[in-house]
């Protein structure tokens, strides 16, 4: 046993002095080491009679005190409490702890310094703050938006994605700062009320995969898909709430087009059906009607034009004329007749068409707007077949329309997709909902049947696919309709 103090009575100070198991040091206020316990001299690799009586900055290999503000010990004399000091030394990290020890003056008489490895502390912390980090970054690199609230719903993290999807930006219509301007009114409440339900997500306070509907800074409503969770602390006291979305937009889309191209083959079977069924009819019927035409011509030309029967022959002929006419069109729809193409402009398509027009007292009070565009547009079609679907579509606008309306036809483009668009549109009565789907059946007509076939547009859509093409009806309301004709650009090769 060392021994420093002769006195006896604080002998056992010195033996739990030295028997403390982290390395100490006793400083007097001059900086002078007074002693040193054994886990400080095993540290060190020092014996007590090299270090007693040295200056601690000249131990810790300084040759001058080190700036007096930032000294730990001159700090413990001058306020009289202890200080820590952090530490680096190498990979060791230390808080170095100062203490003081007072006279019965209450002034200090003699500072503890003893060393505290805090190491495994420190490597804890960085590994808990780069978990931290990945976490966050994670978070923030996430494709899916990402938003987390506090208790009170106020919006506490929102990731770049839930930014863009949110449209949260510099100049924002709406400030999105609570978890309740994400949604619709009263949705966020309804969100928070399925959440604690056990009968919805077992009241675990989570639901994935729920489709609902957010509102963006800007007041646009878009269709999400999302994954919500209540967050609980310990006391497993519900602290936060979160969710993640992601946009719907593209995936109903792809369904919509989808649902679209289905609608569309189940079109264009019906029709294939009808147009065998309609062409086998047509053939069987033409034979008779041409003996019927045939006997009843002849009867009529043996009638005075007094006789009581003439007028009923003449009915006959009239309405075997009308037949015949039927028998025509049902066996262009079932693409019966030969097809002849040529090179045509759009825009002479249109103009041809018109000038084809039967019936040129329908135009007489429409007003009608060209919108062509003058870029090459050329088709390669069969200009009869594709004139009688124009002439259907502007009959049918001017039907609509009744005595006046604004007829527009315009035309365009797409230079990359390879196509031509052709738009008629009218200011008519527009097309009852119910019916939209059923327009291009052939025999549809809302037109008194002594006027209609119902064979227009049915043959329109058979002759604008045998094209390659598409009609459809772009959009319908009380204020018109507008049908849009798609074709293929025809692209002569040195374009
Ligand atoms: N531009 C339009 N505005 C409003 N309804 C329309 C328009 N085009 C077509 N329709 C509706 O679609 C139905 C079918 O049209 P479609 O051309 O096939 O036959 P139709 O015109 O009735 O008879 P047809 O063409 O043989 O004279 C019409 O009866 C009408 O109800
Ligand atoms: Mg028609």
């Amino acid at each position: 046993m060392r021994k420093v103090v002769d006195n006896e009575e604080i002998d056992w100070r010195y033996r739990v002095f030295d028997s403390l198991s982290y390395p100490t040091l006793i400083l007097k206020p001059d900086y002078t080491i007074v002693t040193a316990n054994r886990r400080f001299l095993e540290l060190f690799d020092q014996q007590l009679e090299e270090i007693a009586g040295m200056k601690c900055y000249n131990f810790y290999e300084a040759d001058v005190p080190c700036n007096s503000e930032n000294c730990p010990l001159v700090r413990v004399v001058n306020t009289r409490q202890g200080q820590t000091l952090p530490w680096k030394k190498a990979n060791r990290w230390e808080d170095r702890v100062f203490s003081p020890i007072l006279d019965d003056h209450g002034q200090v008489a003699y500072v503890i310094e003893s060393i505290r490895d805090v190491t495994r502390v420190k490597q804890l912390e960085s590994e808990l703050s780069d978990i931290k980090e990945m976490i966050s970054r994670v978070v923030h690199s996430s494709a899916s938006a990402i938003v987390a609230a506090d208790r009170q719903g106020s919006i506490q993290l929102m990731n770049p994605a839930a930014k863009e999807l949110f449209k949260v930006g510099d100049r924002e219509a709406r400030v999105i700062e609570n978890a309740a301007d994400l949604y619709p009114e009263g949705k966020a409440w309804e969100i928070m009320r399925m959440l604690r339900d056990e009968k919805v997500g077992g009241g675990k306070g989570k639901l994935s995969g729920l489709p609902t509907t957010i509102v963006a800074a800007d007041g646009e409503e878009i269709p999400v898909e999302m994954s919500t969770a209540i967050v609980y602390d310990d006391d497993d006291q519900e602290s936060a709430t979160m969710a993640i979305y992601n946009d719907l937009r593209k995936k109903l889309e792809i369904e919509n087009q989808l649902k679209e191209a289905q609608r569309q083959l189940a079109q264009s079977e019906k029709m294939a059906s009808l147009g065998q069924l309609a062409a086998g009819v047509a053939h069987e019927i033409n034979n008779p009607l041409t003996g019927i035409l045939m006997y009843a011509s002849m009867t009529m030309e043996q009638l005075s034009e007094t006789n009581g029967l003439y007028r009923d022959i003449e009915c006959i002929i009239e309405d075997a004329n009308r037949c015949r006419e039927i028998v025509k069109n049902l066996l262009t729809y079932s693409r019966s007749t030969d097809s002849r193409r040529s090179i045509i402009h759009a825009n002479e398509l249109v103009e041809q068409s018109f000038k084809l027009t039967r019936d040129q007292k329908i135009f007489r009070n429409i007003e009608i707007h060209r919108q062509f565009s003058d870029e090459m547009m050329l088709l390669n079609v069969d200009t009869n077949k594709l004139s009688q679907v124009i002439i259907n579509l502007v009959i049918n606008a001017a039907d609509a329309m009744g005595k006046e309306g604004k007829l527009t036809v315009r035309t365009w483009r797409d230079k990359s997709a390879r196509k031509v668009y052709l738009e008629i549109a009218d200011t008519g009565c527009g097309i009852a909902e119910e019916n939209v789907s059923k327009i291009f059946d052939p025999f549809f007509s809302t037109k008194p049947r002594d006027k209609s076939t119902g064979l227009g547009l049915s043959i329109a859509y058979g002759i604008v696919e045998e094209h390659g093409g598409r009609i459809s009806v772009k959009q319908t309301g009380p204020e018109g309709t507008t049908f849009l004709l798609e074709l293929p650009q025809y692209i002569p090769v040195k374009e």
